[in-house]
């Protein structure tokens, strides 16, 4: 029975998302205690402050299963050197209405993978500066940049490169020890 339900948000809508399937494999090198839940975002509308009193049944969503867990995971693309629209979209929807937001004191860890050579930094660095509005504590170190490359996930679903493997189970590791602490 796991004993630490984790919300995934993806910061992407494409059907072959990279870093959807980064999401994937990185589920697999999580401990055994710990179970995920990909949050649906394609469904919010346009966030809009009319709506706070009264919100879509599609955020309603949103905030329970953010409340029901005990931590976060944001992997995501970087669109024009920040967080994609759907992205903050959501950011928003779940953090309204004031003082009602489903996000704080929720611990995430943030990871990405784009084409570029900077692997997110730039879009990253951009969702911590949200994240730690939302009074939501983000894992530090490692930060984990990562760039596209073929071979990058096996056929199996796993990460297919040994070094890139070690790397993000070292990762997997330390986002787990520090949302059991
Ligand atoms: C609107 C748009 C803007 C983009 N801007 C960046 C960028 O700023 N930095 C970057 O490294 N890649 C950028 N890319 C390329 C993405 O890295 C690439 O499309 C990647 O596959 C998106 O992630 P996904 O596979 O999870 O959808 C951009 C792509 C799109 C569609």
């Amino acid at each position: 029975m796991s004993q630490y339900q984790i919300a995934v948000v993806i910061g992407s809508l494409r059907r072959e998302s990279f870093n959807g399937k980064l999401a994937d494999a990185l589920i697999k090198l999580a401990p055994a205690e710990f179970s995920f839940k990909r949050l649906r975002i394609d469904d919010l509308p346009p966030y809009n402050q009319d709506d706070d009193a009264n919100q879509a049944e599609q955020v309603k969503r949103l905030k329970s299963e953010i409340k029901a867990s005990q931590g976060l995971l944001f992997v995501t693309p970087e669109y024009n050197r920040s967080i994609p629209g759907v992205l903050k979209n959501a950011l928003d929807h779940a953090s309204r209405p004031y003082n009602q937001s489903a996000w704080a004191g929720k611990p995430a860890g943030v990871i990405g993978i784009s084409i570029g050579a900077v692997g997110t930094a730039v879009a990253q660095q951009h969702l911590r500066t949200v994240l730690a509005y939302l009074d939501v504590p983000t894992l530090g170190q490692p930060e984990a940049f990562l760039t596209m490359k073929e071979g990058l996930f096996g056929a199996d679903g796993g990460i297919g490169n040994a070094d890139t493997g070690k790397f993000l189970q070292g990762w997997m590791d330390r986002y787990a020890a520090w949302i059991k602490s």
